[in-house]
């Protein structure tokens, strides 16, 4: 597919810029352009590619989007490498996700050669927006969404697929010191049969209320129990978790149907297995989560995800009170595994598993 090309009229002054990228936050920042494809059905499917000015997206106030909630995204990330080049970690696993998701949600396989041609475009054209300070990254943020102007409920015959990048730190304003978890009683974030696999606003829409509950508490991200039992930890609002045990035992929940598939899980399941680590995806109760953080047989958790790397879990406020796990530190299995993680994300860990892909 032939891309368009339409460069900024008038690009972030490059002074700007620098000043932005020393403190870039997460998800406010964004760069100068954008990728939009079109699909229409009655078009024979994918078309009209284009790069230009990052600029609002018209939309006729009936596009199914904006009733039906057709939408999925991606998030992935760009390092600068110790030698100035860039590189994205596992790029084609999210090609392969946002498929996976475009086919819970009805929507049209984007191919994905056409997936990893718009990133590398977008971060060709925007690359001078790399951050360089220590623990950050180029997030791109890769999205669809049913564009068709129509009422009736049914799967939309038109989309568009869009690429923006926006340069980040941490996702949490402690950085990577331990957060606070509130585990919600009330709500829960998917059900087997729902759309809890795939990677779709909705599931993130949900999480509001309950993730609203938690701040108001102090803490920094809601749990969801599974929703059947409401006995099974299941994942945060937006990330995954890993439970290490003192004995060198690692769990962490199966890909039930309502967990989102992470990128960043299973590298870590290969790298602690790799670690020595024996690593069972089973559930694991919220009742064992509290008895096992307060005998010491489980010594640390942590969440991960693209946007949270690996962040220590220190404290869990849950239905039956308050516990601590590894006295509210950062435990040595957790800190080795965000150092590897980021080690190959970066370049100064040898990349034994292809995972790298230069640009
Ligand atoms: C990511 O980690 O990239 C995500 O998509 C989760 C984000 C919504 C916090």
């Amino acid at each position: 597919m032939i891309f368009e090309q339409r460069l900024h009229p008038a690009p972030v002054p490059s002074a700007i810029r620098d000043e932005a990228l020393a403190d870039p936050g997460f998800g406010k920042l964004f760069t100068d352009h954008m990728i939009v494809i079109d699909y229409d059905a009655d078009q024979g499917g994918w078309h009209s590619a284009s790069i230009g000015p990052r600029e609002p997206i018209a939309l006729d106030p009936a596009a199914a989007v904006l009733h039906y909630a057709q939408e999925i995204f991606e998030g992935m990330k760009v390092y600068k490498q110790a030698d100035g080049s860039l590189a994205l970690f596992r790029p084609e696993r999210n090609a392969a996700r946002l498929n996976a998701s475009a086919r819970r949600m009805a929507m049209p396989d984007l191919p994905e050669e056409l997936f990893l041609e718009a990133v590398r475009k977008l971060v060709d054209i925007d690359r001078d927006w790399v951050p360089t300070i220590e623990g950050s990254s180029l997030y791109l943020r890769p999205f669809m969404f049913a564009s068709e102007a129509f009422l009736g409920v049914r799967p939309a015959r038109q989309y568009k697929f869009v690429v923006i990048a926006s340069p980040a730190g941490a996702y949490f304003k402690g950085g990577a010191k331990p957060v606070r978890l509130w585990v919600s009683r009330d709500y829960v974030r998917a059900a087997p049969g729902g759309t809890g696999a795939a990677k779709t606003g909705g599931n993130y829409a949900a999480s509001l209320v309950p993730q609203a509950e938690g701040i108001a508490r102090g803490c920094d991200q809601v749990v969801f129990l599974d929703a059947v039992e409401r006995r099974y930890v299941e994942e945060l609002g937006g990330m995954n978790l890993f439970f290490v045990f003192a004995d060198g035992r690692v769990v962490t929940p199966p890909l039930s149907g309502t967990i989102l598939p992470g990128v960043t899980r299973d590298s870590l399941i290969t790298l602690l297995r790799e670690e020595g680590y024996s690593v069972s995806e089973e559930p694991y109760g919220i009742d064992d989560w509290r008895a096992d953080a307060t005998s010491g047989a489980l010594s640390e958790t942590f969440a991960c995800g693209t946007a949270a790397v690996v962040t220590p879990v220190g404290t869990v406020m849950g239905p039956a009170g308050e516990f601590t796990i590894g006295g509210g530190e950062t435990g040595s299995v957790t800190a080795r595994m965000r150092e590897l993680l980021l080690g190959i994300q970066l370049g100064t860990v040898a990349d034994r598993h292809g995972w790298i892909t230069r640009l």
